[in-house]
């Protein structure tokens, strides 16, 4: 399939928009080889930092740790179904002031490049696209169909209006130096794949780039950037009393409406895909269906089995109110089958499947907007009869519909719930499926940031004082194969299998509790608990810098600084060809004839902060030959 034509519409539009200029405004211009800005080429280096997926009070801190970091510019998609969740009913609140975030990397004095998108490839819900625009009579998403083209249209032109009246764009002497409009990946344009032997050098070896202006010097590379690591360490919530146990109270989810009594919002014949159902405003969405079988039926016998073929991602089964089993997709294969040895009544059976979601997750590659969620089918009965397989297709029969579920939709994660009663402290049960639990905590001293450990649990969604921290499933472990002992190497081409860490272990367990969510005193937070777990070690957390390295080659500063507390310690200290990463570093086979260690003891213990620079003047002559020299350096904080 040739998808490149499914790219519309990729400008730069702050190329246009920078012709004009006033008088504070920046000239961004580009002179076929570099970008220019005043008339002079520059190197920029940018990073991101996708504003929903942190609290507007982080910002701050976050461009100041970027700018510290050697970044010239933050740049950002715009994430369109967050900021138009219903057709033109519009959300710039919170997380989502985006005028406020570039503003925020105007103060910090570094340049913003916007990609307007409306397609964001960032493991993004639907790549970015609102669900209601996929489900519009007529549309064709990421096409020149003129339904998409018109509300992306609206959706782009009304982000280009804000900024502009906010005079954010460089000509108007604003941050933004570049902006961008596309639809789709640039991978699936043609002339930008690596195999394209036309196509511009846009993937680099060894995970680093280096600038070659003259085709032989380096002016530039990546590899040699002077870094520090800083290595993070956990402290438990010092304003509980140890040994820190919550006390929980529990209440059930209750499905027995949909699992024993079939009660459904809406029905249809056949089965519906769950975006065009439940229109992403829940995860959750139950298919319902009442089958009767006589004992004379074909497929009845003493084997029967419940079959179903379903697409991302998770799968729980009920039949006449008794819980049967779950499916759920791994590794990034969305399809899975679930089939389980089924008990059925003669006459009427009701079979009620929850299909959930964990975000639209499919969100990249050619037609990924139209590949089905939920349970595209089939359902089937299956009778087995000595070698002889019966199937009864319930794909096409009458299917209800219901989207949510009932403590989601009544708030029990929020205090001002008015159906937030009821909870109980007795029989507090653990490995109990669909189950809301409940704690009070004390706000954890101090400024560092906070996590709450959720081991022990399976899978379900938090929140700190109503506001949600997120889904959470840390019951799904990472793939047992691949982990090495071996210091990593990075060097050779990309290859997700490289350096792989936490085999076999949870893929997720701490969880981010922005400060901002956390009250002075009594704080609450409430678990949502779908799979079944145990909450009696999930615990509240700070984050602190434990150690820090620093690298830095030949004729470069080496910068050391503890976050704003004394250096402590130096473990490590060597200038030549030192080996390994921060935190297991070893001596090469060539060192400066001075001791490096008590030369960085002398200038580190004790500051916040300390520099010095990486040369044979003050770590002695090195016989190192041709080898690129450089200092390393880990330090206790
Ligand atoms: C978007 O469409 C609405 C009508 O649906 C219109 O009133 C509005 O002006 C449009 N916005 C832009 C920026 O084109
Ligand atoms: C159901 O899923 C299985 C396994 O992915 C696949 O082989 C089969 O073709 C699917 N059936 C249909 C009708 O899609
Ligand atoms: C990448 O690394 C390999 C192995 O270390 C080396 O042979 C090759 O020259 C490197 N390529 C570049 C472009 O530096």
């Amino acid at each position: 399939m040739n998808s490149s034509k499914k790219c519309v519409y990729a400008i730069c539009v702050g190329f246009f928009l920078l012709g004009f200029s006033l008088c504070s405004a920046i000239d961004v211009s580009h002179d076929g080889r570099a970008i220019t800005i005043n008339g002079e080429r520059k190197v920029l280096l940018s990073g991101s930092i996708h504003y929903p997926r942190s609290t507007a009070q982080m910002w701050p801190d976050l461009i100041k740790k970027a700018k510290e970091g050697g970044l010239d510019a933050v740049e950002t998609y715009v994430f369109w179904n967050v900021h138009e969740p219903q057709r033109r009913q519009y959300d710039f609140s919170g997380n989502l002031d985006l005028i406020r975030f570039l503003k925020t990397i105007q103060d910090e004095g570094l340049y913003a490049v916007l990609r307007i998108g409306p397609y964001v490839c960032a493991e993004w819900n639907y790549g970015g696209f609102p669900v209601w625009l996929h489900n519009m009579p007529g549309v064709e998403l990421r096409t020149a169909n003129d339904v998409f083209m018109n509300e992306m249209q609206n959706f782009t032109s009304l982000i280009v209006d804000m900024v502009k009246q906010e005079k954010l764009f460089a000509s108007q002497g604003g941050p933004i130096i570049i902006a961008q409009i596309n639809t789709c990946n640039g991978w699936y344009c043609d002339s930008f794949t690596p195999n394209n032997p036309n196509s511009p050098k846009m993937w680099t070896e060894n995970w680093t780039g280096c600038i070659l202006p003259d085709c032989k010097n380096e002016a530039y590379n990546t590899a040699k950037v002077n870094t520090q690591t800083s290595v993070m360490v956990k402290k438990s919530n010092q304003a509980e009393n140890e040994p820190i146990s919550l006390s929980w109270v529990w209440r059930p989810e209750s499905i027995d409406d949909t699992v024993v009594h079939g009660k459904a919002h809406i029905s249809a014949n056949g089965l519906i895909d769950q975006k065009a159902v439940a229109n992403d405003a829940s995860d959750y969405l139950w298919y319902i269906t009442s089958v009767d079988v006589k004992d004379n039926d074909p497929i009845w016998s003493d084997d029967m089995t419940l079959r179903v073929n379903g697409s991302g991602h998770i799968l729980h089964a009920y039949v006449n109110g008794k819980y049967l089993g779950s499916q759920w997709a791994t590794y990034g294969v969305f399809n899975y089958v679930f089939e389980k040895k089924v008990k059925l009544n003669p006459g009427k059976n009701i079979i009620a499947l929850l299909s959930v979601t964990v975000g639209l997750q499919q969100n990249y590659g050619p037609m990924f907007d139209s590949k089905q969620t939920g349970i595209p089918g089939p359902v089937e009965l299956v009778g087995r009869k000595g070698d002889e397989a019966v199937i009864k297709d319930l794909s096409a029969h009458k299917w209800g519909y219901k989207v949510g579920l009932h403590g989601l939709d009544n708030k029990l994660y929020s205090s001002d719930s008015r159906y937030a009663s009821k909870w109980q402290a007795e029989d507090l049960p653990t490995k109990r499926m669909m189950t809301w639990y409940k704690t009070t905590f004390k706000a954890p001293l101090g400024e560092d940031p906070v996590v709450v450990d959720l081991q022990g649990l399976g899978k379900g969604h938090a929140w700190v004082n109503g506001k949600s921290i997120g889904r959470y499933w840390p019951s799904y472990m990472a793939e047992e194969d691949g982990c090495s002992d071996e210091i990593c190497d990075y060097r050779g081409s990309y290859d997700d299998k490289k350096c792989v860490t936490n085999c076999g272990q949870p893929t997720q367990r701490w969880y981010h509790v922005p400060r901002s969510f956390i009250q002075n005193d009594v704080n609450t937070l409430v678990l949502f608990e779908e799979f079944g777990g145990n909450p009696s070690l999930v615990n509240f957390q700070t984050v602190t810098v434990g150690t820090v390295c620093g690298n830095a080659y030949e004729k470069n500063t080496l910068e050391l600084a503890c976050q704003g507390r004394p250096i402590s310690a130096i473990k490590f200290a060597s200038f030549g060809d030192p080996q390994g990463t921060c935190g297991s570093f070893g001596k090469g086979s060539c060192e400066g004839k001075k001791d490096a260690l008590s030369i960085i003891q002398n200038a580190c213990i004790g500051k916040e902060t300390c520099s010095i620079e990486a040369s044979e003047d003050i770590f002695g002559l090195t016989s190192c030959g041709d080898v690129t020299k450089r200092l390393v350096v880990e330090a206790v904080c």
